[in-house]
Protein backbone atom coordinates (compact mmCIF):
# COMPACT_ATOMS: atom_id res chain seq x y z
CA UNK A 1 0.00 0.00 0.00
CA UNK A 2 1.43 3.08 -1.09
CA UNK A 3 0.46 7.05 -1.01
CA UNK A 4 1.19 10.51 0.31
CA UNK A 5 0.75 10.90 4.17
CA UNK A 6 -2.83 12.13 4.96
CA UNK A 7 -4.35 9.53 2.69
CA UNK A 8 -5.61 7.10 6.10
CA UNK A 9 -2.63 4.94 4.95
CA UNK A 10 -1.53 3.61 8.40
CA UNK A 11 -5.02 3.80 9.80
CA UNK A 12 -6.15 1.48 6.72
CA UNK A 13 -3.08 -0.87 6.53
CA UNK A 14 -3.73 -1.54 9.92
CA UNK A 15 -6.93 -2.32 10.01
CA UNK A 16 -6.78 -4.42 6.90
CA UNK A 17 -4.11 -6.45 8.42
CA UNK A 18 -6.21 -7.24 11.50
CA UNK A 19 -8.89 -8.23 9.69
CA UNK A 20 -7.28 -10.10 6.92
CA UNK A 21 -4.86 -11.47 10.30
CA UNK A 22 -1.58 -10.75 8.38
CA UNK A 23 1.66 -9.08 9.25
CA UNK A 24 2.32 -6.09 9.35
CA UNK A 25 5.18 -3.36 8.11
CA UNK A 26 5.44 0.48 8.28
CA UNK A 27 8.45 1.60 6.32
CA UNK A 28 7.49 5.15 7.31
CA UNK A 29 8.36 4.20 10.54
CA UNK A 30 12.10 2.79 9.68
CA UNK A 31 13.06 5.80 7.44
CA UNK A 32 12.20 7.69 10.37
CA UNK A 33 13.57 5.73 13.20
CA UNK A 34 16.71 6.73 10.82
CA UNK A 35 15.82 10.05 10.50
CA UNK A 36 15.73 10.42 14.27
CA UNK A 37 19.46 8.63 14.78
CA UNK A 38 21.33 11.49 12.29
CA UNK A 39 19.50 14.40 13.64
CA UNK A 40 20.98 13.01 17.58
CA UNK A 41 24.14 12.44 15.98
CA UNK A 42 24.14 15.63 14.97
CA UNK A 43 24.70 15.10 11.29
CA UNK A 44 23.49 17.41 8.35
CA UNK A 45 20.98 15.20 6.66
CA UNK A 46 21.35 16.09 3.50
CA UNK A 47 25.15 15.00 3.87
CA UNK A 48 24.77 11.50 2.01
CA UNK A 49 28.06 10.10 3.11
CA UNK A 50 27.09 10.84 7.27
CA UNK A 51 23.64 9.62 6.85
CA UNK A 52 24.80 6.50 5.53
CA UNK A 53 27.27 6.26 8.41
CA UNK A 54 24.52 6.95 11.14
CA UNK A 55 22.68 3.98 9.53
CA UNK A 56 25.77 1.28 9.70
CA UNK A 57 26.21 2.17 12.73
CA UNK A 58 22.36 2.06 14.39
CA UNK A 59 20.84 -1.28 15.15
CA UNK A 60 17.65 -0.63 13.63
CA UNK A 61 14.81 -2.84 14.49
CA UNK A 62 10.93 -3.56 13.85
CA UNK A 63 8.19 -6.55 14.49
CA UNK A 64 6.33 -7.06 11.26
CA UNK A 65 2.81 -6.60 13.40
CA UNK A 66 0.34 -4.32 14.35
CA UNK A 67 1.48 -2.30 17.48
CA UNK A 68 4.67 -2.65 17.05
CA UNK A 69 7.36 -0.50 18.54
CA UNK A 70 10.72 0.59 16.32
CA UNK A 71 13.98 0.55 18.64
CA UNK A 72 17.17 1.43 17.86
CA UNK A 73 19.71 0.37 19.56
CA UNK A 74 17.67 -1.45 22.10
CA UNK A 75 15.48 1.99 22.62
CA UNK A 76 11.50 2.19 22.03
CA UNK A 77 11.29 5.65 19.59
CA UNK A 78 7.68 5.01 18.97
CA UNK A 79 6.56 8.90 19.91
CA UNK A 80 9.66 10.47 19.12
CA UNK A 81 9.93 9.59 15.45
CA UNK A 82 6.68 11.30 14.89
CA UNK A 83 7.36 14.37 16.24
CA UNK A 84 8.07 17.62 14.22
CA UNK A 85 12.11 17.49 13.98
CA UNK A 86 11.70 14.14 12.68
CA UNK A 87 8.76 14.97 10.35
CA UNK A 88 10.92 17.80 8.69
CA UNK A 89 13.55 16.07 8.23
CA UNK A 90 12.78 12.31 6.88
CA UNK A 91 11.98 13.08 3.14
CA UNK A 92 15.28 13.89 3.00
CA UNK A 93 16.96 11.34 4.94
CA UNK A 94 14.98 9.27 2.77
CA UNK A 95 16.28 10.53 -0.61
CA UNK A 96 19.66 9.23 0.13
CA UNK A 97 20.22 6.08 -2.64
CA UNK A 98 22.77 4.12 -0.09
CA UNK A 99 19.94 4.07 2.80
CA UNK A 100 17.18 3.30 0.32
CA UNK A 101 19.53 -0.12 -0.67
CA UNK A 102 20.24 -0.54 2.65
CA UNK A 103 16.43 -0.34 4.33
CA UNK A 104 14.84 -2.26 1.07
CA UNK A 105 17.09 -4.74 1.87
CA UNK A 106 15.78 -5.29 5.56
CA UNK A 107 12.35 -4.64 4.25
CA UNK A 108 12.37 -7.11 1.55
CA UNK A 109 14.22 -10.14 4.74
CA UNK A 110 11.30 -8.88 7.27
CA UNK A 111 8.37 -9.09 4.50
CA UNK A 112 9.50 -13.06 3.55
CA UNK A 113 10.23 -14.26 7.12
CA UNK A 114 6.57 -12.53 8.04
CA UNK A 115 4.86 -14.22 5.28
CA UNK A 116 6.41 -17.89 5.42
CA UNK A 117 4.91 -17.23 9.28
CA UNK A 118 1.81 -15.70 8.82
CA UNK A 119 0.79 -16.30 5.27
CA UNK A 120 0.49 -12.64 4.63
CA UNK A 121 1.70 -9.35 5.14
CA UNK A 122 0.46 -5.58 4.49
CA UNK A 123 3.19 -3.20 4.44
CA UNK A 124 3.30 0.15 3.30
CA UNK A 125 5.03 2.78 2.31
CA UNK A 126 5.67 5.34 -0.79
CA UNK A 127 7.53 2.59 -2.78
CA UNK A 128 6.56 -0.89 -2.05
CA UNK A 129 4.71 -1.52 -5.27
CA UNK A 130 7.28 -0.32 -7.42
CA UNK A 131 10.42 -1.39 -5.55
CA UNK A 132 10.27 -3.60 -3.13
CA UNK A 133 7.37 -6.07 -3.82
CA UNK A 134 6.88 -5.78 -7.33
CA UNK A 135 5.36 -9.31 -7.56
CA UNK A 136 2.58 -8.15 -4.70
CA UNK A 137 -0.28 -9.96 -5.25
CA UNK A 138 -2.45 -6.68 -4.73
CA UNK A 139 -1.16 -3.29 -4.82
CA UNK A 140 -3.06 -0.31 -3.68
CA UNK A 141 -2.36 3.32 -4.22
CA UNK A 142 -4.20 5.64 -1.90
CA UNK A 143 -4.52 9.57 -2.74
CA UNK A 144 -6.76 12.26 -1.13
CA UNK A 145 -6.86 16.10 -1.72
CA UNK A 146 -3.81 18.22 -0.21
CA UNK A 147 -6.91 19.98 1.95
CA UNK A 148 -8.53 16.43 2.97
CA UNK A 149 -4.78 15.05 3.92
CA UNK A 150 -3.95 18.26 5.57
CA UNK A 151 -6.87 18.43 7.74
CA UNK A 152 -6.21 15.06 8.90
CA UNK A 153 -2.73 15.19 10.06
CA UNK A 154 -3.58 18.33 11.62
CA UNK A 155 -6.17 16.64 13.34
CA UNK A 156 -3.66 13.72 14.27
CA UNK A 157 -1.03 15.91 15.42
CA UNK A 158 -3.70 17.67 17.79
CA UNK A 159 -4.93 14.40 18.87
CA UNK A 160 -1.28 13.57 20.14
CA UNK A 161 -1.26 17.08 21.98
CA UNK A 162 1.49 18.44 18.72
CA UNK A 163 0.30 21.73 18.49
CA UNK A 164 -0.23 22.55 14.68
CA UNK A 165 -2.42 24.36 12.46
CA UNK A 166 -4.26 23.34 9.23
CA UNK A 167 -2.31 25.65 7.34
CA UNK A 168 0.89 24.97 8.35
CA UNK A 169 -0.05 21.56 8.36
CA UNK A 170 -1.11 21.90 4.12
CA UNK A 171 2.74 23.70 3.68
CA UNK A 172 4.45 20.79 5.10
CA UNK A 173 2.17 17.96 3.32
CA UNK A 174 2.61 19.85 0.09
CA UNK A 175 6.45 20.48 0.56
CA UNK A 176 6.82 16.32 1.84
CA UNK A 177 4.74 15.62 -1.31
CA UNK A 178 7.24 17.74 -3.20
CA UNK A 179 10.20 16.39 -2.05
CA UNK A 180 9.18 12.58 -2.14
CA UNK A 181 7.86 12.64 -5.40
CA UNK A 182 10.66 14.08 -6.92
CA UNK A 183 13.79 12.57 -5.64
CA UNK A 184 15.91 10.57 -8.50
CA UNK A 185 15.96 7.22 -6.49
CA UNK A 186 12.40 5.16 -5.78
CA UNK A 187 9.89 8.17 -6.19
CA UNK A 188 6.27 8.59 -5.12
CA UNK A 189 4.55 6.97 -7.89
CA UNK A 190 1.51 4.50 -8.47
CA UNK A 191 2.79 1.21 -9.86
CA UNK A 192 1.28 0.36 -13.16
CA UNK A 193 -0.77 -2.55 -12.05
CA UNK A 194 -1.56 -0.65 -8.76
CA UNK A 195 -5.44 -0.32 -7.89
CA UNK A 196 -5.59 3.82 -7.12
CA UNK A 197 -8.44 4.38 -4.35
CA UNK A 198 -9.18 7.91 -3.89
CA UNK A 199 -9.76 8.52 -0.31
CA UNK A 200 -11.42 12.55 -0.42
CA UNK A 201 -14.94 11.36 0.26
CA UNK A 202 -14.49 8.38 2.10
CA UNK A 203 -14.23 7.34 6.20
CA UNK A 204 -11.55 4.25 7.10
CA UNK A 205 -14.63 1.60 7.09
CA UNK A 206 -15.01 3.06 3.71
CA UNK A 207 -11.80 2.41 2.06
CA UNK A 208 -12.15 -0.69 4.29
CA UNK A 209 -14.49 -2.19 2.55
CA UNK A 210 -13.13 -1.49 -0.81
CA UNK A 211 -10.30 -2.72 0.12
CA UNK A 212 -11.77 -6.02 1.51
CA UNK A 213 -13.68 -6.06 -1.85
CA UNK A 214 -10.26 -5.98 -3.90
CA UNK A 215 -8.89 -8.69 -1.52
CA UNK A 216 -11.68 -11.24 -2.17
CA UNK A 217 -11.75 -10.50 -6.03
CA UNK A 218 -7.94 -11.83 -6.46
CA UNK A 219 -9.11 -14.57 -3.76
CA UNK A 220 -6.38 -13.56 -1.03
CA UNK A 221 -8.50 -14.29 1.97
CA UNK A 222 -7.01 -17.25 3.91
O1 LIG B 1 4.55 7.30 6.00
P1 LIG B 1 5.38 8.31 6.81
O2 LIG B 1 4.82 9.71 6.76
O3 LIG B 1 5.66 7.85 8.20
O4 LIG B 1 6.78 8.34 6.03
C1 LIG B 1 7.79 9.22 6.43
C2 LIG B 1 8.70 9.58 5.26
O5 LIG B 1 9.48 8.44 4.87
C3 LIG B 1 8.00 10.08 4.01
O6 LIG B 1 8.07 11.49 3.92
C4 LIG B 1 8.76 9.45 2.86
C5 LIG B 1 9.63 8.40 3.48
N1 LIG B 1 9.32 7.04 3.02
C6 LIG B 1 9.93 6.60 1.89
O7 LIG B 1 10.67 7.35 1.26
N2 LIG B 1 9.73 5.32 1.48
C7 LIG B 1 8.90 4.50 2.14
N3 LIG B 1 8.72 3.24 1.69
C8 LIG B 1 8.24 4.95 3.31
C9 LIG B 1 8.45 6.24 3.72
Amino acid sequence: MDGPSGTGKSTVAKRLAERLDAAYLDTGAMYRAVTLAVLRAGVDPADSAEVLRVAESTDLSLATEVGARPTIDGEDVSAEIRGPEVTAHVSAVSAVPKLRERLVALQRRLISEAKAVRGGIVVEGRDIGTVVVPDAALKVYLTASADARAQRRARQDSAAGRANTVDATLADVERRDRLDSSRAVSPLRPAADAVEVDTTDLDIDGVLDRLMDLVEERGLRA
